[in-house]
């Protein structure tokens, strides 16, 4: 039996992959299916919460009881969040968000000229949106998650990028081509601003999302 230690609570969850379009044909994305993002759902919806979820380019089904909202790029993805997370207690950022978007955007499909060399892309930033919210919480005392996708050194980073975002709680993953990207398992250690660690073995994404809203729902009390 799940324990409804959610109720009256708001969760704001962000998942799947943004998508930077290039032209109305091509964008620059990454490799996320969002099944991280809607186990957190799922399991936040079960022990009472109410969910909303900003979904970036995902193709899963709506989870029962969630309000979805889908997005596209960064940009998108940014105005969602901070919409919901004015009125929510917590935040959790479990999508891929791409740091970089192209510096302009062709409104005809790009053309292979035959006789010239490809144009180089130029990318320009995207706003840091985790950064954003754990500076200025949109809600006093909301508590901030958010997840780092690592390939190497994954602990070491994993600590850096908590103290640069300044979030609560970093959930650090290892990703590969074929490694936690659309998968039905993950494996994970949970950093906390006060330094402690919560490692959570290989198994369901739906595991690892108990583990987050259990050390949540500590830090609300
Ligand atoms: O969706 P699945 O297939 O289930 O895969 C799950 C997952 C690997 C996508 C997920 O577990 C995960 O790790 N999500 C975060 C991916 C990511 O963008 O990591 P990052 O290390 O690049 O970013 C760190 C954090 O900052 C993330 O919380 C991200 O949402 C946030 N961010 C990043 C860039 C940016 N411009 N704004 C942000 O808010």
């Amino acid at each position: 039996v799940t324990e409804p230690d959610l109720a009256g609570r708001h969760v704001v969850i962000s998942a799947g992959g943004t998508r930077e379009p290039l032209d109305p044909v091509r964008f620059l994305g990454n490799r996320s299916s969002g099944k991280q993002g809607y186990a957190l759902a799922r399991t936040a919806a079960a022990r009472g919460a109410r969910v909303t979820l900003i979904a970036a380019n995902t193709a899963l089904p709506d989870p029962a009881g969630v309000d979805v909202v889908p997005v596209g790029t960064a940009v998108q993805l940014r105005e969602a969040v901070l919409k919901a997370a004015s009125e929510a207690d917590a935040v959790v950022m479990a999508a891929a968000v791409a740091d970089f978007r192209p510096a302009t955007y062709a409104a005809g499909k790009i053309k292979k000229k035959d006789d010239q060399e490809p144009e180089p892309i130029v990318l320009i930033r995207n706003p840091d949106i985790l950064a954003e919210i754990s500076t200025d919480r949109p809600r006093p005392g909301q508590v901030v998650v958010g997840f780092a996708a690592e390939t190497d050194d994954v602990l070491a980073n994993g600590r850096t990028k908590l103290e640069r975002k300044g979030c609560d709680l970093l959930v650090v993953n290892e990703v590969g081509e074929r490694k936690t990207f659309g998968s039905e398992e993950n494996e994970a250690v949970v950093l906390g601003a006060d330094g402690s660690e919560t490692p959570v073995p290989y198994g369901p994404k739906e595991a690892l999302a108990e583990t987050v809203w259990d050390l949540v729902t500590r830090r609300l009390r």
